[in-house]
C-alpha cells in the first residue's frame, strides 16, 4: 500500500503470528473458546493478577466495568478531558454522565487528580483514570481520593498493556494501532472475584453456559439472568494476541529507545515541549510520541509541513467537551485540556522505526518550526 513516507504507525507480523492465524481457521472453531481462554491465562500471567478477560473491544470493556462498578442511570463518572470519547462515551452506555477534569499540563497528559477531587458531587459514582501514553498516569493519589470517598477506581489502559491495575479494573485494548493489536478487541483485567464473574457473565449474554461449554457437553441449556451483551472476543483474534504477547517486552523496549532518541533529538530545539520525564520514559509502553508547539497558531501549519515532507501526525486527544455532543460536560472549561488539545501533534512512532526516518522526521520539524518561530 503506498501511503506517507514515515507512517504514524506501522504493524509487521512475524511468520509465526501468521501460523497461529491459520490454525485457527482451520481447526473448525471460531468463536471464543480454548484459544482465548489460553490468551487470557497468558495476559494475566503477564500482568500478574487474578483475572483477566478478553472482550471485542477496549470500549466494551469498560462499560463492563463501569457497571462492575456500579454506574447507572443518574451517576456521574469523572474522566479526563484528554482521552479517546470512548472512556466517557462508556458512561453514557450506562446510563449516567461523564463529567470531565483537566489535565495536569504539558509535562504530564494524565489527569489531575486536584481537579478531579473538585468534580465530586453526590452523583459521582466512579473515576477512570487513561494512562496517556502509556504512562502511568496518578493512580496513587486517586485510589486514596476514591478509597476515602467511596468511589471506584476504573484505569483505561488502553494505551498501557503493561500496567496491572490497581483500582477496581483495568481496561485494555487491542485495536489496530495499539502496543499491542490483534485489530479489535479488549480486555478487562482485576482483582476482584465479583468484577471477574459479572464481566465474565455479562460479555456473553448473561447466559449461564456458552457455546463451547455446551460443544463440549458441559451443559445442555443456559438461563440468562441479567441483560448481557455479545462483548465476546473471538478466536483468530486471541491467537493472533497469544502469538504476539511474548514479543510485547521487546516491542515496547524498541519503542523506549527511539522515544529516548527522539527526546535526544528534540531537546535542541526551540518552540517545543517534550511531555513527560526521562525517567518516566523508563516505565512507559511509549505507545505514541507526543510533542507540544509553544503556540497554537503553528500546530495546523507546522501539521501540513511535516504532511509535505512526507511524515504522517495525528492529535491525541481533541478535548472531549469540544465535541458537539459532550459540549456542557465541563462547565467553565478545562484550560490545561483546551491548550493541549491546540498544542499536541503526535509523531510516528513503532518498534521498527528506521533511524533514518527518525532523523527525518525531528529535521522536518525543526524546519517547519523555523518557518514559523517569529
Ligand atoms: C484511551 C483509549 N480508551 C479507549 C479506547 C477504545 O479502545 P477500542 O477501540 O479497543 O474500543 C481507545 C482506543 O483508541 C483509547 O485510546
Amino acid at each position: 500500500m503506498s501511503g506517507p513516507r514515515v507512517p504514524l504507525f506501522d504493524l509487521r507480523l512475524a511468520p509465526e503470528d501468521l501460523a497461529a492465524v491459520e490454525g485457527v481457521l482451520r481447526s473448525g472453531w471460531l468463536s471464543m473458546g480454548p484459544r482465548t481462554q489460553a490468551f487470557e491465562e497468558a495476559f494475566a500471567d503477564h500482568l500478574g493478577v487474578r483475572h483477566a478477560l478478553a472482550t471485542s473491544s477496549c470500549t466494551a470493556a469498560l462499560h463492563l466495568a463501569y457497571l462492575a462498578a456500579g454506574v447507572g442511570p443518574g451517576d456521574e463518572v469523572i474522566v479526563p478531558a484528554i482521552t479517546f470519547v470512548a472512556t466517557a462515551a462508556a458512561a453514557r452506555y450506562c446510563g449516567a454522565e461523564p463529567v470531565l477534569a483537566d489535565v495536569l499540563g504539558p509535562h504530564d497528559l494524565g489527569v489531575d487528580p486536584a481537579d478531579v477531587e473538585a468534580r465530586i458531587t453526590p452523583r459521582t459514582r466512579a473515576v477512570c483514570v487513561v494512562h496517556f501514553g502509556g504512562y502511568t498516569a496518578a493512580v496513587e493519589p486517586l485510589r486514596e481520593l476514591c478509597a476515602a470517598r467511596g468511589l471506584a477506581l476504573v484505569e483505561d489502559a488502553a494505551h498501557a498493556p503493561q500496567t496491572a491495575p490497581a483500582g477496581l479494573a483495568g481496561t485494555f485494548s487491542f485495536f489496530a494501532n495499539k502496543v499491542l493489536s490483534c485489530g479489535e478487541g479488549g480486555l478487562l483485567a482485576t482483582q476482584d472475584d465479583e468484577v471477574a464473574a459479572l464481566v465474565r457473565s455479562r460479555r456473553s449474554h448473561a447466559m449461564t453456559s456458552g457455546t463451547w461449554d455446551r460443544h463440549r457437553g458441559h451443559a445442555a441449556g443456559y438461563d440468562v439472568t441479567a441483560l448481557g451483551f455479545n462483548y465476546r472476543m473471538d478466536e483468530v483474534r486471541a491467537a493472533l494476541l497469544a502469538s504476539r504477547l511474548p514479543r510485547l517486552q521487546e516491542d515496547i523496549a524498541a519503542r523506549r529507545r527511539l522515544v529516548r532518541r527522539y527526546r535526544t533529538l528534540l531537546a535542541g530545539i526551540d518552540g517545543l515541549t517534550v511531555p513527560y520525564r526521562d525517567d518516566e520514559v523508563e516505565c512507559s509502553a511509549c505507545y505514541v510520541m507526543p510533542v507540544l508547539v509553544d503556540e497554537p497558531a503553528w500546530r495546523d501549519p507546522l501539521r501540513e509541513a511535516l504532511s509535505a515532507r512526507g511524515v504522517q501526525t495525528s492529535v491525541l486527544y481533541p478535548a472531549v467537551h469540544e465535541f458537539t455532543a459532550y459540549a456542557g460536560s465541563a462547565p467553565g472549561g478545562l484550560p490545561r485540556s483546551e491548550r493541549i488539545a491546540r498544542t499536541e501533534l503526535t509523531l510516528p512512532l513503532y518498534p521498527h522505526l528506521a533511524a533514518g526516518d527518525l532523523e527525518l522526521v525531528v529535521q522536518a520539524l525543526d524546519d517547519g518550526l523555523r518557518a514559523l518561530r517569529p
